[in-house]
Parts: C-alpha cells; structure tokens; sequence
C-alpha cells in the first residue's frame, strides 16, 4: 500500500525522502515520487516502477533543498503511471500533496473544481487535495489552515502530507484513518506512515490521531487538535533494532522471517502462565464475561483467515464453543447472527486492513464483544478493539506472511486454551500440558529450519509444473489453505487447496501424469483416510510430496517426496507443518526468478476495500 516521507531540515532532502521510501517499500507499490523545494520552486519528480528508478532519476537534477515530500503509490483510483504518481500539484505548482487512502467524494470535488477553472493532470482522487489546498491558500489561509479548511470538505481515509513553495521549509500534515507519525529529530523534523521510514534519523516520534495536524519546520514541531488549539505531544522513543528492518545474513526477508519463528513462538508465550494458569490480561473480560461467551466468529483476510481456519478447530475442540471463520470482506456486508454473548476475533498482522476493521465496526455496532490479534502495536485494530493479544513477531517486511502467521495460530491457541480453561471443558492440569507442549513446538520448528534438503528436493520436483494441489484432512485441510496461498502469493504457480475428502468430487479431474499433490499426511486421528486418498492420487500419476511424521515409514510407499517433521499432537501441527510449506513456496519461487519478498500485484497492507 502507499506509503509518504517528509522531511524539513538542515540537511539535504533528496537522500533522505529516498531513504525513507526505500525502507517503505516492503508495503507493496507500484510508483513513486517527490517533491522538493529547490531554489525558492518546488521540484517535483515521479517515476513509475521501483524506487530505485526513482533514485537514478534524481541522481542527474542534485537536489539541495532542505525541505520536501515523498510518496510511494499503490493505484486505486487510476493505473499505476508516472502521471498518477504522486506529489500531486495545484495549478499553479506551488502546492504539492502526498496521500495515503481514498477520497471517496473526489469525483463531485473534482467536477466542482473543474467547473471553477482547476485544470487536473492525473486521474487520481488525491490531486483534489492540491486544488482544495490552493483555493484556501488563495483566499488568504496559512498552508496549516488551507489544509484543514480542504480536509473538512473531504469524505473518506486519509493521512497527507503537504508542502508550499510560498511557505517555504514547512510541511503541514493530518490523517483520518490511515497511519501517520510525526518525527523530531536533531537535524530536523519528519513526517511518515509508518516509522520505520524515518528510523535511521529519529526515534522520537508522535503518533498523530484522527483529525490531528502537525505543522514541521525544520527547528519545532506544533500539533493542533482537531479544534484547532495547540496541545502538548507525548512523544515516545523507539527502541526498535535498526536490524529489524535489514536482512541479517538472509538473502532475503522472507528466509530471515521464517526463522525467526521459534523466537515468534516462545515471546508470544512469555509470561502466559501465572502461577499455573493461562492468563491473558489484556483481554479485559473478566472470568464471567468469558464464561457467558456462546458463540465465536473469526474474521480475517488472506493468511490471517487460514490462522482463523485453524483456530475453529482448536476452539471447537477444546472449549465446545460453536465457531465460524468469515473472510472479512464477506463478514461485513451480511448480516450474521451476533448477540452480547457473541466473540469476535479479529485477525490482522498489519492491524489496518479496511476489511476487517469494517467488519470490527460493524460487529461492535451489533453488541458483540471484539478481540483483536495483531502484530503492530497501537494499529486501528488494537485501538479498536475491546483487547487485543499482540502476536510479537516484530516488523514483517516480506509480502507473503510467515511469522505473522505462526504468531497469529499461536496467539489463537492460547484463546481457545484460556476459553477452556474458563468453560472448565480442560482441567487445569491438561491446561499447563498442552501449554507446555505448544511451547515445544518452538525448538521443532528450529528443527525443521536445520536441514531443509528434503524441501529443496521436493520444490526442485514441482518447479516446471503448472499447477498444484494442497490437500489434508482436519488440520491438515486448514494448513493446506495456508500452504496453496504461499505458493501461488510468491511463485505465481497456480496452486489449490481442498479437503483430501473432496477430491473425488472434482479435483481429481486435474490430476495426470506428474501433477503435484502436496500433502499434509502427519499422524492424526484421519491419517488412514488421508493415505487412501493420496492412493486414488497416485493411481492417476500424481507426483505427491508428503509432508509426514517422522518415523512413518509407510508414507514412503505411497509419495514421492517425503518431507519429514517432528512428532507433535495433532493440534500443533499447524505450527509445525506450516513451516516446510512456507520454505518449499519459498524454494520454488526462488528456482523460478521470483522476487520472494515483493511478488507482483500484492500489497504487505491493504487499507482500502
Ligand atoms: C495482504 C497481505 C497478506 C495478508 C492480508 C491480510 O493481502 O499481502 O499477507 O495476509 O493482506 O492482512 P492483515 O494485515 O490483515 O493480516
């Protein structure tokens, strides 16, 4: 998704901003621009494609100035284009706007302006900012109150970023649902979506909040309340490692990602168990609250639904609470049975996926009571929750989902072990065994992370193929889902997931000599029916790659490629399974020339429907 930098200061702007959008490019985009005050004019310069264009562009114009805006685009409203690239620009060229989110009144705004003689030269919703912008200005506004007097006329989300080349070394900033952090540095002052793009400069930042503006120059800093009056900033240091952000010896995020999975599983599980029992403070329910709770839905998008899928079964199972697992952009435009004793789970790595805080609103507005499990501290979705359980996965750069993941099932695990607890469906002795169980799983996955030759051996096998399919049973069907999606999000091979039991009702029909079955074939209570159905595969020439148990030597008889895990019960094997597929999509996408960290059309966060 989009992401804006700025900066005014005492140093030179152009490294900075390009700095900046380099460290926010794990987002997803697919332009980027700048503007920058150069010799009393604003320059502004945009190139479609990397960041890196971007920077060998403006490698030839030397940018001196102090002061300026950056912005990497993710198109919504017109192609992705070095017209619709942002900085967008008034009439006259004076003003110049980044903008993260949607106008969604910016066709009537646009007409309006139209008519009243603005000439438009993108088909974006945020060139109506500019023009709003200048006619303020025009009518005698500072730039600060030029943008608060156009914000009021604008419908929809946004966090922007604005500067003047007649207010010179000042950037004038707000949001409205969509992130936007204020930075304040020795060298100067700073303005981006999200931290990390100003991290190498300054680790004291204020989080602005809905209808907050900022005024930067490049020795202070104001902020103004949404009435207008100046108030005090809490402004909080940032102790993140600058390493959080760099690959540390990986080739790439993903791989770096991936094994920071056993660190995943024991921080989200640090200080869980007080004194014997599973305690989740944050939750802010008390015993009796939990206990009334008769019916639970998870909402989620992409690999946080298939942290959901799991979920289901680990809630069902152990606290007999009824559960229903809804993509998010489903959940929230119909009209599901929901009363106060209903549970929400809302699941969200980034914490700002429109979606599902949509449907979070939405299900507050019916009187559930709404968690969240997420992974960015202070997101719209902690904020707007009734708890939250954060996942400790620190910053995740890749696209694809990894770690986020294994936080999200393990955070999720912990829910379903704390409603049993409550519901006394567990006995407390059986409470602490599976905790300590799950905990085990973190020095499994460092196991499988050792030796990955059987992985690379299995996704050497399927690197030509066309198609694949995922199929398990039970848990092993959920982790499917989650292993299909991999494959597909980073190796652009078309791949399926099913229910091993559905495939001879239509998927079987794909399979010929040497189609890829991958299949999650651990030992569970449906093992046998699994290897039936690798069987009827195999007798139609499938290639099957097994992901099994270690120890079972009859899954050799029936796959190709046998990928060995550790033994575990067969509740957390999602944890364990889940991490040969993440490193066999991996596999594969690297044999096939793909870029693992940024695949094409996707976006690390989506803030837009
Ligand atoms: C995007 C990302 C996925 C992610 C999904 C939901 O599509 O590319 O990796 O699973 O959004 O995001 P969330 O932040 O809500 O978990």
């Amino acid at each position: 998704m989009c992401g804006i930098v700025g900066y005014t200061g005492s140093k030179s702007a152009q490294p900075i901003l390009v700095g900046g959008l380099k460290r926010l490019e794990y987002r997803g985009y697919d332009s980027a621009g700048v503007a920058i005050e150069q010799d009393g004019e604003l320059e502004v310069v945009h190139r479609k494609g990397k960041v890196e264009a971007l920077e060998h562009t403006l490698l030839h114009f030397h940018f001196t100035g102090t002061c300026g805006i950056g912005h990497t685009r993710w198109a919504t409203h017109g192609r992705p284009s070095e017209a619709n690239a942002h900085p967008h620009t008034s009439c006259d060229a004076q003003i110049a706007v980044v903008h993260n989110g949607i106008i969604e009144n910016f066709a009537e705004l646009r007409e309006n302006l139209i008519a009243r003689g603005h000439h438009f030269t993108s088909e974006t919703d945020t060139e109506v900012v500019a023009h709003l912008v200048e006619e303020e200005y025009a009518r005698g506004a500072s730039l600060l109150d030029a943008l608060r007097l156009a914000t009021q006329q604008l419908v929809g989300a946004y966090a922007l970023a604005v500067v003047s080349a007649k207010e010179p070394g000042v950037i004038v900033c707000t949001r409205k649902d969509s992130p936007l952090v204020v930075g304040v540095g020795e060298d100067g002052s700073f303005v981006a979506s999200d931290i990390i793009a100003m991290i190498e400069e300054t680790r004291d930042v204020v989080v602005l909040s809905d209808g907050q503006f900022a005024r930067l120059t490049s020795e202070s800093v104001e902020f103004y309340g949404e009435d207008g009056n100046a108030f005090e900033p809490i402004i909080s240091h940032v102790d993140w490692d600058l390493d959080v952000a760099e690959k540390g010896g990986y080739p790439d995020f993903m791989l770096k990602e991936i094994h920071e999975q056993p660190r995943v599983i024991r921080d989200t599980l640090a200080g869980r168990l007080v004194n014997g029992a599973l305690s989740i403070d944050e939750l802010d329910l008390s015993v009796e609250e939990l206990n009334l709770i008769d019916r639970v839905y998870v909402i989620a998008c992409g690999t946080s639904y298939h942290a959901g899928l799991i979920a289901k079964n680990l809630i069902e199972g152990w606290a007999r609470i009824p559960t229903e697992v809804e993509v998010a952009s489903e959940f929230r435009y119909r009209n599901p049975i929901i009363t106060p004793t209903t549970l929400v789970v809302a699941v969200s790595q980034s914490g700002e996926t429109a979606d599902t805080l949509a449907a979070i609103r939405d299900a507050r507005v019916k009187g559930a009571r709404v968690f969240g499990i997420t992974n960015v501290v202070g997101s719209p979705v902690a904020r707007e929750s009734d708890g939250v359980i954060y996942t400790k996965a620190n910053k995740e750069i890749a696209v694809a989902s990894t770690k986020s993941f294994l936080g999200q099932v393990v955070s999720l695990t912990l829910l379903a072990l704390l409603l049993a607890q409550v519901k006394g469906k567990l006995k407390m002795n059986q409470v602490r065994l599976l905790f300590s169980e799950l905990a085990d799983t973190a020095h499994q996955v460092e196991t499988i992370l050792e030796d990955t030759t059987a992985i690379d051996r299995a996704a050497a096998a399927c690197v030509d193929a066309t198609s694949a399919l995922f199929v398990g049973r039970g848990m092993g069907a959920a982790i499917s889902y989650e292993g299909a999606l991999k494959l597909k999000e980073i190796s652009y091979l078309h791949a399926e997931a099913y229910p091993a039991g559905e495939m001879k009702h239509g998927p079987i029909a794909l399979i010929d000599e040497g189609f890829p079955v991958i299949a999650v074939a651990t030992k569970s209570p449906v093992y046998d029916k699994v290897i039936s159905n690798l069987q009827e595969s195999k007798a139609r020439g499938a290639m099957i790659v097994a992901i099994a148990t270690e120890g079972d030597e009859e899954i050799v008889k029936h796959a190709d490629h046998v990928i060995y895990i550790p033994k575990v019960r067969d509740v957390f094997s999602a944890i364990t399974a889940s991490v040969p597929l993440q490193l066999f999509a991996r596999a594969i996408a690297i044999k096939r020339g793909c870029d693992v960290d940024q695949p094409r059309n996707l976006a690390k966060s989506v803030t837009v429907e």
